[in-house]
């Protein structure tokens, strides 16, 4: 594979590959974060491609990433699953981040939901909790459409009024209400990562007006928006952030978390993605 592609040849070049593996049609992408993976080995499953089988495809290489697409029925909804994603920390250019999006669009998805684990902000949070996320922030790092603009995939300025769609977000509001659980709602905020903040850059964010921080998902809602999909994001709250709590962070504990967060969060999942595919007729 040459390593001079353009974004765009890339991303073609990934879909080539992949669809030469693949006879499956979706119409709703999931992105499963840290620990969260394990709802993807409970659907009802017709194909799997792992990413190292896709030529020029990024690699995720974090321990808990499993790095597949999963494709099959949820609860009767076609669906691909991305177990693992791609993070900005492990070295990769943001265009490759938002790669696997990107390819999942042309895979036929019409809309993303995105997951992710998270350290809170707002002092109100506890670990454990879930999290809508109704806005992000995401200028610490870049965007993932700085370069030559891909017009098969959408505009060079694309809006970002409500990159976090209000019909999509309510399918699990309702969800949550079915389920019990007590839904937290905020604003997410992307850092590069791989170090977990330090305390003062918590306060920071949370004077930015965040309510959970994390190292991943806003990018790729970024280059969904600008695809054309409708996106809703749910956040695990893994942690209090850095100095809300004098505990020191650790990956393993955000991990151990998750797992321990993952029953009720595969119910929110499956209870949203019946209600969102409603929606999406
Ligand atoms: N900070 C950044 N990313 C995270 C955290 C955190 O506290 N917890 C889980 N992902």
């Amino acid at each position: 594979m040459g390593t001079n592609l353009s974004v765009k040849e890339k991303l073609f070049s990934c879909y080539q590959s992949a669809k030469s593996h693949i006879d499956f049609s979706p119409e709703l992408g999931i992105v499963l974060g840290s620990g969260l993976g394990a709802l993807a080995d409970e659907i009802d499953i017709k194909e799997t491609l792992s990413y190292s089988e896709i030529d020029g495809f990024p690699v995720s290489t974090v321990a808990g990433h499993k790095g597949r697409f999963v494709f099959g029925y949820m609860d009767g909804v076609p669906v691909v699953i991305m177990q693992g994603r791609v993070h900005y920390y492990e070295g990769y250019p943001i265009t490759d981040t938002v790669l696997p999006v990107r390819l999942m669009k042309l895979f036929g998805i019409k809309a993303l939901l995105l997951t992710n684990a998270s350290g809170s902000l707002n002092r109100e949070f506890k670990a454990g909790d879930f999290m809508l996320i109704k806005d992000h922030i995401m200028n610490f790092v870049p965007s993932p459409l700085v370069g030559a603009n891909i017009e098969e995939l959408g505009p060079r300025f694309p809006d970002m009024s409500e990159v976090y769609s209000k019909v999509l977000s309510e399918c699990v509001r309702q969800a949550a209400a079915d389920a019990e659980i007590h839904l937290r709602e905020g604003v997410y905020v992307q850092l590069t990562g791989p170090n977990y903040e330090t305390p003062s850059e918590v306060n920071m964010c949370r004077l930015l007006g965040g309510d959970a921080v994390g190292m991943s998902t806003a990018a790729e809602a970024v280059a969904a928006r600008h695809a054309g999909l409708k996106v809703v994001g749910i956040s695990c709250v893994s942690n209090l952030g850095c100095g809300i709590s004098d505990k020191p962070l650790s990956h393993v504990e955000v991990m151990e978390a998750a797992d321990k967060a993952a029953p009720k969060f595969k119910q929110l999942i499956r209870g949203s993605v019946a209600k969102i595919h409603s929606k999406l007729a």
